[in-house]
């Protein structure tokens, strides 16, 4: 079955950008997408720009998101941020175990089931990162690893329409590194996550899933990634930083929208 998912671009601008350059990168960005039709546009900024990129951005389409939380609502979490918390100053989506998280901070996938249940039922769409390393890649292990992430968030999941949920596919390998997955190894992933979300969730949530991939994506190759049938958009790290190439990106992501 045939179903149109709704482009999605979104910048993970990581650890970086002061107050002031967030507001310079936002006040580029948003008169350049306002006319960006068919397409979701996310700024995932750090906690200290959120304020101001959630303010600047409300009367836009552009979603605000942020880049981490917690999954408790309040109480003793010192240095953590809750759900409560984001939806105050307007935030709309948060990524969910990103591979810097799982990898540096030792997330483990129980810790990411809890905070996608959380931020879906908060109604924050949680853009939730799989990917393997190059070892697991290269010694077949590939599947096993991104299949057991998948699985640790869907399975204890309840009724959740698909729309409200977007995955990532960001290979540890291709992060950072220039060493972009090729669109195959990209459309790959994607068709055997959305056939593990199909057998565990039915046909209607598979197809309805978005599906994202990240690792080095930047406007010269982002194309010909999105032609793949499973990709639905980037999570773009390096190349969102700069306001004019996240507009290149953006704009590239409107000629795969319906
Ligand atoms: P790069 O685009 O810098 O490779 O980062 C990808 C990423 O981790 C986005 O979340």
């Amino acid at each position: 079955m045939a179903t149109t998912r709704r482009p999605m671009m979104a910048a993970n601008w990581k650890m970086n950008k002061t107050v002031v350059e967030a507001e310079q990168y936002m006040a580029a960005l948003l008169p350049r997408v306002a006319g960006a039709e068919g397409v979701d546009v996310a700024v995932y900024a750090p906690f200290t720009s959120l304020p101001a990129v959630a303010r600047m951005a409300e009367d836009s389409e552009v979603i605000p998101g942020a880049q981490n939380f917690y999954h408790e609502d309040s109480g003793a979490f010192t240095g953590e941020i809750s759900a409560p918390m984001l939806l105050d100053l307007g935030i709309g989506s948060v990524v969910v175990g990103h591979s810097e998280r799982r990898e540096i901070f030792e997330e483990s996938d129980d810790l990411v089931a809890r905070k996608t249940g959380r931020a879906l039922e908060a109604g924050l769409i949680p853009v939730v990162c799989v990917g393997e390393t190059k070892e697991e890649r290269d010694s077949g292990k590939m599947w096993g690893k991104v299949s057991g992430q998948v699985r640790a968030v869907v399975e204890g999941l309840g009724d959740v329409s698909a729309e409200s949920l977007v995955f990532a596919y960001e290979p540890i390998w291709a992060i950072g590194t220039g060493d972009t997955a090729t669109p195959d190894d990209a459309q790959d992933a994607s068709d055997k996550i959305r056939n593990l979300l199909k057998e565990l969730k039915g046909e209607d949530f598979a197809s309805g899933v978005r599906i994202l991939y990240g690792g080095s994506v930047k406007p010269e190759n982002v194309g010909e990634i999105m032609s793949k049938p499973d990709v639905d958009g980037g999570l773009v790290g390096g190349a969102s930083l700069k306001a004019d190439s996240f507009i290149a990106l953006v704009e590239e992501a409107q000629n795969h929208a319906s």
